[in-house]
């Protein structure tokens, strides 16, 4: 092994890949070291992409068996072949993963398989099917990310307890399938099943889904999700997970008044959030600390040691696979003595149900906290001709705009491609533009966006098409 790298990354997920490529680009002699025998990470291969896949191919077969004749069209009745369902997604993680295999290579990126365990600050030492390597480097950035948490005394056997992981691989469509937390991975997973046919129940701690989001559109969010056939039980604690044949019987209990019942169900998926991950990375060997929730802190991405960076889920801040990115651009480029910078004010979030839920910066609960004076913009999707004339017309666009300046302090968005759309209020945010500025801005007609535009125009009462 070719040693004394730049810098060495560890992790080869959004993160890690990134920040690798982009260290090797500004002239870095870099590695990137990763367990997996394939590259990308949670993302690529048990997170966004193979979730995103499932998500288009239920939605498909949701529209073919329900929505098809309405608009006109006969077909038979639609039947799943799931085997042929999870093949297709195994197909796209594979073109991807090798896609970044073939990024390392036209990056000049040395790629390293195996588990990285700091042996000083200075030295790893990776673990390969018992072989094991010495790698030293001048600077170490930990992109290690994170893992599916449990509660504690239930197993995940990935089988009829799940992660995430495990509800990507479901060998058929379960015929009640009970998920713990309803955040993200919890919300698109059960969409996913729900379409193929599942019952679908939901039980949530909290007396909100999806509880970091704007009341409101957390709110009409839940009763979309009903109408869809989603089963929500908020308040409500689960206090245990028993498999007994076939299946598992879940214990829940009443937050306000207590009631005890026992629900059952042949899949039980875990989504209760994730963890950082530093397990065996002999951080102590290094001297980096770890907060008490477990997470590794960076001041500008430095961890407590000096030539010893962290980026992405191990760190703290959301856990998505963009910031991940753009902290391994960042991390990079203040390797290499540039100015590196993450504007975490303006990172979108998008929950990729149907439809779509996308938000940045603040929420109307966050701005009433801050006592920050704003005004609202609203407008119905109802009133958007795209959004008529493609059958899908659930949802609004929200803005919050400063009351004194009018700047865009936030947006929320539920819609068909919320997840695209959003993206010119993340552009206007990070110009610290105002909702005139977008109000005034010509939009293409037919498109969802009009929605914007009109939401923009609504922050000064004076929409046209409601
Ligand atoms: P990871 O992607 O977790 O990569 C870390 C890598 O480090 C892993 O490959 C791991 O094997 C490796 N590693 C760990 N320890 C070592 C070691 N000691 N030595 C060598 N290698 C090591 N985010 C979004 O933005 N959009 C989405 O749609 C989305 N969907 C998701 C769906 C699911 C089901 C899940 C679980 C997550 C989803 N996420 C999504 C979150 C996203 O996957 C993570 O935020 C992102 O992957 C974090 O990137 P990362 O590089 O920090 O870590
Ligand atoms: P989450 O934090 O989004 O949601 C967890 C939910 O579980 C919360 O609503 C919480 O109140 C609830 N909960 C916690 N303990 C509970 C308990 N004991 N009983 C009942 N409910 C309980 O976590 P999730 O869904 O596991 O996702 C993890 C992370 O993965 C997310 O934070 C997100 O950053 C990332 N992700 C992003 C996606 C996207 O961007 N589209 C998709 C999937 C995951």
């Amino acid at each position: 092994m070719s040693n004394n790298f730049d810098v060495v990354i560890i992790g080869g997920g959004p993160g890690g890949y990134v920040a690798a490529i982009r260290a090797a680009q500004l002239g870095l002699k870099t590695a990137c070291v990763e367990k997996r025998t394939t590259l990308g990470g949670t993302c690529l291969n048990v997170g966004c992409i193979p979730s995103k896949a499932l998500l288009e191919i239920s939605h498909k077969f949701h529209d073919a068996e329900h929505q098809f004749e309405k608009l006109g069209i006969k077909i038979d009745k639609p039947k799943v072949d799931v085997a042929k369902i999870l093949n297709n997604k195994d197909e796209i993680i594979k073109g991807l993963t090798g896609g970044i295999a073939g990024l390392f290579k036209k990056n000049k990126v040395t790629s390293i398989t195996g588990h990285a365990t700091f042996l000083d600050k200075n030295t790893i030492e990776v673990e390969n099917n018992g072989k094991k390597e010495k790698v030293t480097a001048k600077n170490f950035v930990i992109a290690t990310g994170s893992e599916v948490a449990s509660l504690p005394g239930l197993e995940i056997d990935e089988k009829t307890v799940v992660s995430s992981t495990g509800a990507l691989e479901l060998k058929s469509v379960p015929k009640k399938l009970i998920v713990i937390g309803a955040g993200v991975i919890g919300l698109e997973m059960a969409s996913v099943w729900s379409r193929f046919g599942a019952e679908v129940e939901v039980i949530e701690y909290l007396d909100k889904i999806t509880p970091a989001m704007d009341n409101e559109v957390s709110r009409n969010f839940q009763r979309i999700l009903e109408k869809q056939g989603f089963k929500f039980r908020l308040s409500t604690k689960v206090l245990s997970v028993k498999k007994d044949k076939g299946g598992a019987k879940v214990e829940i209990e009443s937050v306000k008044d207590a009631k005890k019942e026992t629900l059952s169900a042949d899949i039980v998926l875990v989504s209760v959030g994730r963890k950082p991950n530093t397990d065996k990375l002999g951080l102590d060997k290094a001297g980096v600390k770890t907060n008490e929730r477990g997470f590794i802190e960076n001041s500008h991405l430095k961890t407590n040691i000096d030539n010893i960076y962290v980026i992405g889920d191990v760190t703290t801040g959301p856990m998505l696979a963009h910031k991940a990115e753009d902290e391994g651009v960042a991390v990079a480029e203040i390797i290499a003595g540039q100015a590196g910078h993450v504007n975490y004010d303006v990172i979108p979030n998008v929950i990729y149900t149907h439809p779509e839920v996308a938000s940045v910066g603040k929420t109307e609960e966050e701005l009433k906290a801050a006592k920050i004076d704003y005004k609202v913009g609203k407008f119905t999707m109802m009133a958007n001709s795209r959004a008529r004339a493609t059958f899908d017309d659930q949802g609004f666009v929200k803005i919050l705009a400063c009351a004194k300046t009018d700047k865009v302090l936030g947006a929320h968005i539920i819609a068909r491609e919320a997840g695209n759309t959003i993206h010119e209020i993340v552009i206007t945010m990070e110009f610290g533009g105002s909702s005139e500025d977008i109000a005034r801005s010509c939009h293409a007609h037919p498109t969802y966006n009009e929605a914007v535009k009109e939401a923009a125009m609504a922050v000064e009462k004076r929409t046209i098409h409601s």
